[in-house]
């Protein structure tokens, strides 16, 4: 509760200081997967959860329901806003709901941007618009009264969407394998999108205008999917075959919404690409081991975290969400057609 009350007078603070300096974030909303989840599953009933050791190991040891050994995507990009970490919207009581004005986390592991997506119970994308609804309708304007100031709030936030490998990975790829009529990759990326538009469209209507939307990366990398010989350790080429058309048709669908939707501006974190840059010239990047996971259920977690990018099965370690962080903050490898930095001082 004090650690609350804490964060409460932070979050007054800020609201002061976007108020008076309109240059500044004043929130930053979170929809998405475990890739940016950071605790919403711990009320949910699943066993996509991640509230145990090791979990959390460089979170203060302390297991909060983050798919990683510490901070997320999310969670950095809110720091270098100048912001606290969104809280999980299930976290945080009624009360808290209103008094929270420098955003809120949506994200739920194991769901998508399908209502079919799902691994148990989840909040799919339309579930966390719903929440989000409320917060705009319910919440905010017990603190912002005048909707002028509101719409200033809305317009001037960011809304972080990271969204999509579960409709590959429980979804489309368990149907392939089922040998079930489906779609050709391209289609079903590009049935996909439109559904992500219109997710978006939904959030902009609310009032949304700066949108950080994270592509789809190489599924067929991640530990699980890794096709390991005594020799070699190569990623699932055919899964990522038929999940790149997602990332190589974001762009072109974020700039159709942009030009649609009037003051709208979209960056787009191309993790696809990046990660490839990564896993080709990983000594860039300082040398990380990028097919092994940091720990496997029943082992100890390894002790040189910084060392991996995989911290579980799938989900990255805070050391890469630093670097995909700090690469679409300010970097010009990762982020486009805007820099965060840039999304930030745009208009
Ligand atoms: C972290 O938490 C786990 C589980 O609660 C505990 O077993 C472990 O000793 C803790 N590690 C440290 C360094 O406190
Ligand atoms: C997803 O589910 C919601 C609520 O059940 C429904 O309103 C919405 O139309 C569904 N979306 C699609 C694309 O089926």
């Amino acid at each position: 509760m004090a650690s609350f009350r804490i964060w409460c007078v932070i979050s007054l603070l800020t609201l002061q200081d976007f108020l008076a300096n309109g240059h500044s974030v004043p929130g930053l909303y979170v929809f998405g997967d475990s890739s940016v989840d950071a605790g919403n599953n711990n009320y949910l009933n699943t066993n996509a959860k991640a509230n145990m050791f090791p979990y959390g190991i460089d979170f203060n040891n302390h297991s909060t329901g983050r798919f990683s050994n510490g901070k997320t995507f999310a969670d950095i990009i809110a720091i270098k806003l100048g912001l606290p970490m969104s809280p999980p919207y299930l976290g945080i009581s009624k009360i808290e709901r209103y008094q929270v004005t420098t955003g809120i986390n949506y994200a739920s592991a194991s769901c998508g941007i399908l209502n079919s997506t799902r691994n148990g119970d989840c909040l799919s994308m339309n579930q966390q618009i719903e929440y989000f609804t409320s917060t705009v309708i319910n919440d905010l304007p017990r603190i912002l009264p005048s909707n002028t100031k509101l719409r200033h709030y809305l317009f001037k936030s960011i809304y972080l969407i990271s969204i999509g490998s579960n409709d590959y990975i429980l979804n489309y790829l368990k149907n392939t394998m089922g040998n079930k009529n489906i779609d050709n990759p391209e289609d079903y990326a590009n049935f996909l999108l439109n559904q992500l538009a219109s997710h978006i469209k939904r959030i902009y209507d609310l009032g949304a205008r700066k949108f950080v939307v994270v592509g789809v990366g190489p599924v067929g990398c991640i530990p699980s999917f890794i096709i390991r010989t005594p020799q070699s350790q190569d990623c699932n080429e055919d899964i990522n075959q038929k999940v790149k058309p997602f990332s190589d048709n974001l762009p072109g669908m974020l700039q159709e919404l942009q030009a649609q939707l009037l003051g709208s501006l979209f960056v787009n974190v191309d993790t696809y690409n990046f990660f490839m840059k990564l896993r080709n010239s990983p000594e860039k990047f300082g040398s990380i081991n990028m097919v092994d996971s940091c720990f496997v259920p029943g082992a100890k977690p390894c002790e040189n975290r910084k060392q991996f990018y995989f911290f579980d099965f799938a989900h990255t370690t805070e050391v890469v969400n630093h670097l995909y962080a700090n690469e679409c903050f300010g970097g010009t490898q990762l982020c486009f057609p805007l820099t965060i930095k840039q999304l930030v001082h745009a208009h």
